[in-house]
């Protein structure tokens, strides 16, 4: 475990707060929920069929006492949720009736837990999509004031920094003012995460007028957007990869740029470019990578990758905790 994760869990610990695991049928989730307990990193509330979990938890000899469990068929909070959601969606057409299937839903269930303030986190996606999850967070809380976008980011841990990455999960094709959100977004939550001081770059395969191309302005424009909306935000672009992380690099390409060589926010152009960028680092270059971690929302509602293992898990309540 890296130092990281290692302050992630113990900043956690010290706010050991309530968190619902909605794709909770999966030994991962039981296995994490004992350790979050057992370790008092969080209180783990489990949503989903009661026989199924703790039957799964016997033949794996897995200690789930002290461990809410609630099935939202049977909860009385059903018809609360059925309400807040048909509130929220009947401008869109939902009816009452599909409100109530829905909210039986664990994703969606978990999500009202969360807008009620019954938890203060919701971790889910180990077994379900991340389009099913990610649209259960924006019809039960609800995207961040100010901001328009739902997104992602992942933390990359190398031994002698830490980066954030973004967005490289959800987002295939961002517009410049999107750019823009995901970019603040990541920047604060970095700073919430890790204590740094977040120097974005925003990326392309142009540094300062290097090369024209519509790419090149979307970002330029959105660098623009990040300084109107965050001037608090220490932002620059558009540049390259090695211009933003390396100083001598930094330093030719875009001189006296409070940015350029020490950037530790990277923001990709589009999900390609982001996606395939944190993979890289992580194979190539040894980086772990922690997340993707959801941004945007006005409460944390986390999507893992369902290839996750349970030390993902247990990293990932970690670090939403730290932003809620
Ligand atoms: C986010 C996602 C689920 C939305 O998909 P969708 O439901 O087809 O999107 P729609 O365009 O029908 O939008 C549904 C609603 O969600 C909203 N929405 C969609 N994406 C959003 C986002 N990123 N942020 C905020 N709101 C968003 C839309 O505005 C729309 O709201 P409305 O019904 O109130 O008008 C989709 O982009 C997705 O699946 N992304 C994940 C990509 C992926 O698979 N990544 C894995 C690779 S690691």
């Amino acid at each position: 475990m890296s130092d990281f994760t290692e302050n992630m869990r113990a900043k956690a610990k010290s706010r050991n707060y309530k968190v619902a695991f909605p794709d909770s049928e999966d030994l991962r989730t039981l296995k994490t929920a004992e350790f979050l307990i057992n370790n008092k990193i969080a209180q783990p509330v489990l949503v989903g069929n009661i026989d199924n979990i703790n039957k799964l938890a016997q033949e794996n000899s897995v200690n789930l006492n002290g461990i809410e469990i609630i099935n939202p068929i049977q909860s009385p909070l059903i018809e609360k949720f059925a309400d807040m959601l048909y509130e929220k969606r009947k401008a869109k057409g939902m009816t009452l009736e599909q409100a109530i299937e829905t909210v039986k839903n664990p994703l969606y269930f978990a999500g009202f837990l969360l807008e009620t303030d019954v938890v203060k986190v919701v971790v889910g996606g180990n077994v379900s999509s991340t389009g099913d999850v990610i649209r259960a967070a924006i019809f039960s809380v609800g995207v961040a004031e100010g901001i328009s976008i739902v997104s992602s980011y992942f933390i990359m841990v190398l031994p002698e920094r830490m980066l954030c990455f973004a967005d490289c999960a959800v987002n295939p094709d961002p517009t410049d003012v999107q750019l823009a959100d995901i970019a603040i977004s990541s920047a604060r939550n970095f700073r919430a995460v890790t204590g740094e001081d977040p120097k974005i770059a925003m990326l392309s395969f142009s540094t300062k007028g290097s090369a024209t191309h519509p790419h090149v302005d979307k970002v330029i424009q959105a660098t623009n957007y990040v300084r109107e909306k965050a001037p608090d935000l220490l932002v620059d672009g558009e540049m390259q990869a090695d211009a933003a992380l390396i100083p001598s690099i930094g330093e030719r390409k875009c001189k006296g740029s409070p940015v350029a060589g020490k950037a530790n926010v990277l923001i990709f152009p589009d999900l390609d470019a982001g996606n395939i960028g944190y993979k890289l680092t992580e194979r190539l270059a040894g980086a772990e990578a922690v997340g993707p971690i959801v941004q945007g929302l006005k409460k944390p509602y986390c999507d893992l990758s369902r290839g996750c293992s349970v030390d993902d898990m247990i990293n990932v309540t970690a670090i939403c905790s730290l932003m809620a």
